[in-house]
């Protein structure tokens, strides 16, 4: 049992590495690999939108961890990603990652493993950031694992989040719950539900697509 974690803060002992530490240390104690892959300090390029993930699995773009965290993730049950919050909203590194990752990765890949964001500010903006992180799971198949709260931590250094002990714990039952699931989905051992056929209709109606012909 696997769950990727992602840090998607330029700081890579800073206060979200902090918080994805909390959550490895506890998932490790039930028993799940938990290896972080640090992805904000050096520039992230955004999605470029050329296609050639479509063609090869894989995304054009090779000078950071995208590729690699993809390959890992298809063989594992979840994936956990960390954000400080860059102005009400994911930092743009993790954006860009995020963008790059989930469009290049194959939907049968996602379909179904755990997902869950964690995200730290100073202030404000975090259930923002953390809304926005969520959209990545909830358009892919992969259920979101909660908390007893929303999933954020407040400081500015790591000592700061130690003492946000409310944060601290919401790490903690958001690790012991994905493992929980993770454990629960295993011993199940169900197949994947089957998919009704594909539709792919941009919401223009074909009435009027035929008549602009
Ligand atoms: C460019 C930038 C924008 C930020 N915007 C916010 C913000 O909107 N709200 C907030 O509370 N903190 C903001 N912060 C502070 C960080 O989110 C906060 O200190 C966070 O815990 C740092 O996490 P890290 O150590 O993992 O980078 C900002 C920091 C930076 C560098």
């Amino acid at each position: 049992m696997k769950v990727i974690l992602v840090n998607g803060s330029p700081r890579a002992d800073g206060c979200t590495f902090t918080a994805l530490k909390i959550i490895q240390e506890r998932l490790m104690e039930n028993g799940i690999e938990a290896p972080i892959y640090q992805v904000g300090s050096k520039p992230v390029i955004g999605c470029t939108g050329c296609g050639g993930c479509a063609r090869t699995g894989k995304c054009v773009h090779t000078g950071d961890a995208v590729n690699e965290v993809a390959s890992n993730l298809r063989a594992a049950d979840g994936l956990i990603v960390g954000s400080p919050v860059h102005y009400a909203s994911a930092s743009g590194a993790v954006t860009s990652f995020m963008d790059r990752l989930f469009y290049s990765m194959r939907s049968s890949d996602l379909k179904l493993k755990f997902g869950a964001s964690v995200v730290s500010c100073r202030r404000g903006g975090a259930s923002a950031a953390f809304d926005q992180l969520n959209k990545y799971f909830t358009i892919s198949q992969m259920p979101v694992v909660s908390s007893c709260y929303w999933n954020m931590v407040h400081g500015f250094t790591p000592a700061d989040v130690y003492a946000d002990k409310e944060g601290v714990r919401t790490m903690q039952v958001l690790a012991d719950n994905m493992a929980y699931l993770i454990k629960m989905k295993h011993a199940a051992n169900l197949p994947l539900p089957e998919e009704p056929p594909r539709a792919w209709t941009n919401f223009v109606r074909e009435d009027l697509l035929a008549e602009n012909k």
